[in-house]
């Protein structure tokens, strides 16, 4: 049941050279008008790639293809070349992304208008071949925690009915989801654009999509950027604790942040105090939402720990809005308004979405995360000794985010890890990689970027001091360093710590 880690580790580690350009026959794009006005309207314009599902047998015929879209260099007379981006997820669409910069929704600075942008969406998600599974089998999930070994056993019952869902209505695309095959398929996009070399830039999950791709392409790359940084060193146990301390740091700067913010609706309440009270009511039994037992609503009536854990991760990663952003965006602000109904019984923030349909973008993270990371726990007591090992660390948040989903929620999954966690083995000639990452990030903690940086020969990490996930957004100093370092190639000092 369990991955061969031992054989696919050392298979991987003998051969990060041998994988340089795999065939992939498609030496052209054919861009086209888009599917959505937005994007027409946006001035962008579309193609599709073919390339193999399964990179480590790219003859055998079976295809998927990757849908992309492009906005192009201000001047194509002066383009300074392609920039790939990923926003991260892993699963979200890459070409979403790349409507809301080109129609000013989100920060895209100006300076790096000299490239042409590329929103790929990677294998499975997005416009991209789907990845198909069962919204009900989805939408019963059992509980990440279990209490008694009757739960575990069903725990890993479940999450192997769920994956074959997905490979009875997907086929094997589904075990080819990973990263290197999405760094390959990169690789793919650049020769058929008849690029020597690409620019890469990353947010989050799109980091680890960069660090395998300089392992694999070191020579293929001009410049790449790393903001908000995963480091796939970490095994099963350090994954969780690097995540849990750096969650757990955030939030008490949030607890700060509130109790002296003017209009922070819970400022002056002792936070902590209630929020405990929150998070063991719902580890002791699920909270009710009774709206969304209506057959209309699209959420689950249910709130679990995790539920209400995992959503005040994330709405910790936007302290504020950026001016000229969507102002609806979920901020600290609104997290406080959250906790506010929540201590008073009303738990509607927290529902989760249900899954609607056979294609929901829903599952994507799970899906990639279980190819990707190490998830041995073989009994109950594997996942309550990392509980309490969690809800002691981090007794505030438990700890309880995207680590120890994996290692949950991929427990017994009947599909191997084709590239388990390992230090980067990088070629010393590389381009130097540009790696930033907020001093106070929710999700992706500094730890993890000084642990990469460490892995990247040549590579210099600037550090924001701010609180919030990934840092290019706020159009602050180190959004002006990571633009001179794309377009001119210029990299900071050392070391070098900016305040924004
Ligand atoms: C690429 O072309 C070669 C030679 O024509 C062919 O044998 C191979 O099947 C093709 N591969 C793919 C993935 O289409
Ligand atoms: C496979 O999917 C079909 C529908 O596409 C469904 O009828 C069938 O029960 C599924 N089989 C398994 C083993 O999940
Ligand atoms: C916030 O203020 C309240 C009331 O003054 C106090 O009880 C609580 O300890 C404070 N919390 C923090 C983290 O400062
Ligand atoms: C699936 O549901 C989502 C909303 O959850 C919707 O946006 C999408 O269009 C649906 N897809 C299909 C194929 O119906
Ligand atoms: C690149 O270098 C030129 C020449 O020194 C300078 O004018 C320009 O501002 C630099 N671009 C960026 C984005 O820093």
């Amino acid at each position: 049941m369990k991955p061969n880690v031992p054989l696919f580790l050392s298979l991987h580690l003998a051969s990060p050279t041998l994988s340089i350009s795999l065939p992939t026959n498609q030496t052209s794009l054919t861009w086209h008008k888009c599917p959505t006005s937005s994007e027409t309207n946006a001035g962008l314009d579309c193609a599709e790639l073919r390339v193999p599902l399964d990179w480590s047998n790219p003859n055998d015929g079976e295809t998927i293809t990757l849908s992309m879209n492009r906005w192009p260099a201000k001047d194509p007379a002066k383009k300074i070349g392609t920039l790939v981006y990923n926003p991260g997820g892993p699963g979200i669409s890459a070409t979403d992304s790349v409507v809301d910069f080109a129609s000013g929704d989100t920060y895209f600075g100006e300076a790096l208008r000299g490239f042409d942008l590329i929103g790929l969406d990677p294998r499975g998600a997005g416009r991209s071949t789907p990845i198909k599974c069962s919204p009900d089998l989805w939408n019963a999930r059992p509980s990440q925690f279990v209490h008694t070994e009757q739960d575990f056993a069903n725990l890993v019952q479940y999450n192997r009915d769920f994956a074959l869902s997905c490979l009875n209505r997907t086929g094997n695309l589904v075990k080819h989801i990973d990263t290197p095959s999405v760094a390959r398929d990169i690789d793919a996009l650049r020769i058929a654009l008849g690029e020597e070399k690409i620019n890469f830039y990353g947010q989050s999950y799109g980091t680890q999509i960069g660090e395998s791709y300089a392992e694999l392409f070191p020579r293929n790359f001009r410049a790449m950027v790393l903001d908000g940084n995963v480091d796939h060193s970490l095994t099963e146990i350090p994954t969780v604790v690097s995540e849990a301390y750096g969650y757990e740091v955030v939030w008490n700067r949030f607890v700060a942040w509130c109790n002296k913010t003017e209009d922070c609706v819970l400022r002056g309440q002792d936070i902590n105090a209630q929020y405990t009270k929150l998070l063991d009511a719902a580890f002791q039994s699920p909270l009710e939402v009774p709206e969304c037992e209506d057959p209309d609503s699209s959420c689950r009536p249910s709130v679990r720990l995790e539920d209400i854990t995992g959503t005040v991760q994330s709405t910790l990663d936007s302290k504020f809005v950026p001016a000229g952003y969507d102002q609806d965006t979920p901020t600290w602000r609104s997290l406080a308004k959250y906790l506010s109904a929540a201590f008073k019984g009303d738990y509607s923030d927290f529902a989760p979405e249900i899954a609607e349909n056979e294609t929901s973008p829903l599952w994507q993270m799970q899906l990639v995360n279980c190819l990707d990371w190490e998830h041995n726990a073989a009994s109950a007591a594997d996942l309550i000794h990392q509980t309490q090992f969690m809800f002691t660390a981090a007794p505030h948040t438990r700890g309880t985010a995207q680590a120890y989903a994996v290692n949950s929620m991929c427990a017994g999954w009947p599909f191997a890890v084709p590239d388990p966690p390992h230090r980067l083995v990088v070629e010393g000639n590389v381009a130097p990689v540009f790696l930033l990452n907020s001093l106070y990030d929710p999700e992706t903690p500094f730890d993890q970027a000084v642990g990469l940086q460490r892995q990247l020969p040549g590579s210099v990490l600037v550090a924001v001091r701010e609180e919030g996930h990934t840092s290019y957004q706020y159009a602050g100093e180190a959004a002006r360093l990571m633009e001179a370092y794309l377009v001119n190639l210029t990299l900071p000092e050392p070391d070098t710590v900016v305040d924004s």
